[in-house]
Formats: structure tokens, C-alpha cells, sequence
């Protein structure tokens, strides 16, 4: 296939930092949304972006822009394209789609339109019908159609990145992992200082902490992608790829990684998720109340994502948390910079302590802030005079 566009879809607020790993990586950037970065390539360029990217979404794959105005034009345009040469007999395709469109009131109209367009095509061309449903774990085909404006793309990733396949017990609110690379990448720790993480739940910020230190690419622990059932996968290709990005990560740290959480299960959990990434012999983990993580010596990031409560009486219980980790920081963690990851920029108040950056980021929806503090030898204390 020829150089297409590839969009690689993400999360809202994490556009910036999916755009920076797309340059280091040594492609053009074409445009940015709150929802994607686009960039272009090949269809084997897909795969190293697979592989490599910490941040996104999913990456696609354009296969033809065209125009539709209702779904009998669509089911043309979508019947002229060569659907034969990317999927096989015996495949199965899953067809996604986000329509704004006036002749469309449900998209999952558009979704059969499409699919049977392809299957329809598919029949006439070798005799047999692919499989097609709901699931994402081989062909993915993605609609997007805007007005009379359509744009169809393989979504080479089959299942969101998000998925590492490392969280097997999620615990209670846990963060996605391409958020937590990309709290990671915003807070500039690159594995020179010590990363702390109290309040670690499920371990996503210590776990996508250790992957990023080592320089390990977060593709290496899925197993399947989209792009591996498309006909002429490059499968010698992938793996000199997997090989290759195996032999550039680092063996060992040269700093310490903490996490801690009071909850022995939510540990446990953490332990459990590390083993499954490889990285558990690089984490010391602990049980115990944030204030006693035990801070090493020397300088770092703190990276706390705490409770941040949506019923009152949870959320009164929450102020001296808030104010207890203003003291943590002021009393541990000199010579660190801090972090806190909040959706409650209330809370966020009690810490009590003068904020450098708020970055802004969404969490299951909600408008969340990392916030940063400069945690220097006597960093000020400024409790209800500086508001996050
Ligand atoms: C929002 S969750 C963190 C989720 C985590 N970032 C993840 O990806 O799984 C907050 C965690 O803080 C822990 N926690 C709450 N209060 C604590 C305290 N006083 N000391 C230590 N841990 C606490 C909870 O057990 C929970 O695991």
C-alpha cells in the first residue's frame, strides 16, 4: 500500500504530548484535534507506531476519502473500494463509525450500510461472505462521515492501546494507561530522579513509569492488532521490529520506583499488574498510609492521584487528605517536584501549597488537573491564600 494518512486517535488533553512521541519517532506531524494527531505513512509505518506509541489511542489507517450525502451513496463508494485484497475469505470485520450526518439518525444504520458493502463486494468477488460483528479483536474498519464528507480507515490497532494487556485487576478507579504515560511524559520524568507514586491503586503510574524508564515499548505485551489479520501482513517485518525495540530498552533502572497504597489489595493487585508487564522487580512497593512512603534521599517526582469524591460527606473527608499531602510534600519530599492528579480542583485548594503548572487532562470525562509543585528546601506554604 502507498503512504496514506494515519490518524492516531486519543484522549482529550493528551493530543500535546501523543504529538511530541510522534515527532521523536521521526514523523511529520500533518494536524492536531482534541481528539487525534494525523501524521502519514505506509501501512507497515502502522506497525512501528503499534509498537512504539505510549500515549495513543488507536491507529488509523486511511484507506479513501470520499462523499456521501445518505446511505445508498455511502454503500457505492464503500462497494468500489478492493475490500477483497485486505480481507480474507474466512476473515471477520467489525465496522465502527461516528456519523453526523441529517439522513442519519442512528449510527449503527451507517455501521450495516458499511459493513454490508463490504461483504456484499467481498461475495461478488470470491463466493464466500467474511464474518463481520462487534468484535475488535481482528479487521476493524472506521467511518467517520461529517456532513456529505466520508473518510474510511483500517484502525490498525483492532483494540485500543489503552489495552497493554498488563491490568489484569483493575481495583477501583483506575487510570488508563495511555493517561498515566502521558501524566508521566507531562511531568518531564525521563529516569534520572526516583519516581514515588503513594496512592498507587492498581499501579498503572508506577507500572507505565518503569516502562518509560527502561525504554520498553509498551506494544511489546499484546500479542494481537489489528493490522495482523489484514492480507499481507508483514509478520518478518513485526518481528525484526519487536526485536529490535527489545534490544533498545535498558535492563535495570538507575533510580528507585515506589508505589505505595493502604490498601493491601489494591498492592496486590499493583504486584500482580508488574509481574504481568515484567516490571516488578523494579517497583518496591508497600502497604501503608501516603504520609509513611518511605521518600528516598535525592530528587525525583511524587505523583499522587488521590480519591477526588463526588458526594459531599466523601468529599469532607477528602479536605484533610488533600491537606495531609500538602504537608507530605513540604515535610518528605524536599528537593522533588510533586504532583497531584485531581478532578477536583476544590480539594485540590487544601494542599495548601504555592502550584507551578496546572495541566489540564480528562479522566473517565471529567476535567481533571495535574497540578505541579516545586518542593525545594522551605517551598512556601501558602494554605488558603494561592488558589490551583
Ligand atoms: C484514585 S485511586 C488511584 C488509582 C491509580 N492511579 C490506578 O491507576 O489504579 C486512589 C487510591 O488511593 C488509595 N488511598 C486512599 N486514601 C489513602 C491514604 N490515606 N493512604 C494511602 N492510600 C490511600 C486508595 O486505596 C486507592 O487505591
Amino acid at each position: 500500500m502507498q503512504k496514506s494518512r494515519i490518524l492516531i486517535t486519543c484522549a482529550k488533553g493528551i493530543a500535546p504530548f501523543l504529538r511530541e512521541e510522534i515527532l521523536q519517532l521521526g514523523f511529520p506531524v500533518l494536524s492536531e484535534s482534541v481528539a487525534g494527531v494525523a501524521t502519514e505513512g505506509t501501512i507497515e509505518d502502522t506497525l512501528r507506531l503499534n509498537l512504539l506509541i505510549a500515549t495513543g489511542h488507536r491507529v488509523l489507517f486511511l484507506i479513501r476519502d470520499f462523499t456521501a450525502h445518505d446511505a445508498d451513496a455511502l454503500y457505492r463508494s464503500v462497494s468500489e473500494i478492493a475490500w477483497e485484497d485486505y480481507i480474507a475469505e474466512d476473515g471477520y470485520v467489525c465496522v465502527r463509525s461516528i456519523v453526523h450526518n441529517p439522513t442519519i439518525r442512528d449510527s449503527r444504520y451507517a455501521n450495516v450500510k458499511c459493513k454490508d458493502a463490504i461483504v456484499d463486494r467481498i461475495k461478488e468477488k470470491r463466493g464466500r461472505r467474511p464474518d463481520s460483528g462487534p468484535d475488535q479483536d481482528r479487521v476493524v474498519v472506521n467511518l467517520y462521515w461529517q456532513g456529505d464528507n466520508c473518510s474510511l480507515y483500517f484502525d490498525t490497532s483492532g483494540e485500543p492501546l489503552s489495552r497493554r494487556g498488563y491490568r489484569k485487576i483493575p481495583m477501583s478507579a483506575p487510570m488508563q494507561e495511555t493517561l498515566a504515560a502521558a501524566v508521566i511524559r507531562a511531568s518531564g520524568w525521563k529516569g534520572s530522579g526516583h519516581f514515588i507514586n503513594p496512592m498507587c491503586g492498581s499501579g498503572t503510574l508506577a507500572i507505565e513509569a518503569a516502562l518509560a524508564g527502561l525504554n520498553r515499548a509498551p506494544g511489546l505485551l499484546r500479542d494481537n492488532y489489528g493490522f495482523m489479520h489484514l492480507k499481507g501482513f508483514n509478520e518478518s517485518l513485526w518481528k525484526d521490529l519487536r526485536l529490535k525495540s527489545k534490544g533498545d530498552s535498558k535492563k535495570t533502572l538507575d533510580c528507585r520506583i515506589v508505589a505505595t497504597d493502604m490498601s493491601s489489595a489494591a498492592v496486590d493487585a499493583a504486584k500482580k499488574n508488574a509481574a504481568v508487564a515484567g516490571v516488578e522487580h523494579l517497583i518496591e512497593f508497600g502497604v501503608c498510609n501516603y504520609s509513611e512512603t518511605v521518600v528516598p534521599e535525592g530528587s525525583g517526582v511524587v505523583v499522587i492521584n488521590p480519591e477526588y469524591g463526588e458526594r459531599m460527606g466523601k468529599i469532607r473527608e477528602l479536605e484533610s487528605v488533600y491537606e495531609g499531602i500538602g504537608d507530605f510534600f513540604k515535610q518528605k519530599c524536599r528537593g522533588y517536584t510533586g504532583y497531584i492528579f485531581t478532578g477536583n480542583l476544590d480539594l485540590a485548594k487544601k494542599v495548601g501549597l504555592r502550584a507551578k503548572r496546572r495541566i489540564p487532562f480528562f479522566n473517565a470525562g471529567i476535567e481533571c488537573r495535574l497540578i505541579e509543585y516545586d518542593l525545594y528546601e522551605g517551598s512556601k506554604k501558602k494554605r488558603d491564600i494561592d488558589a490551583p
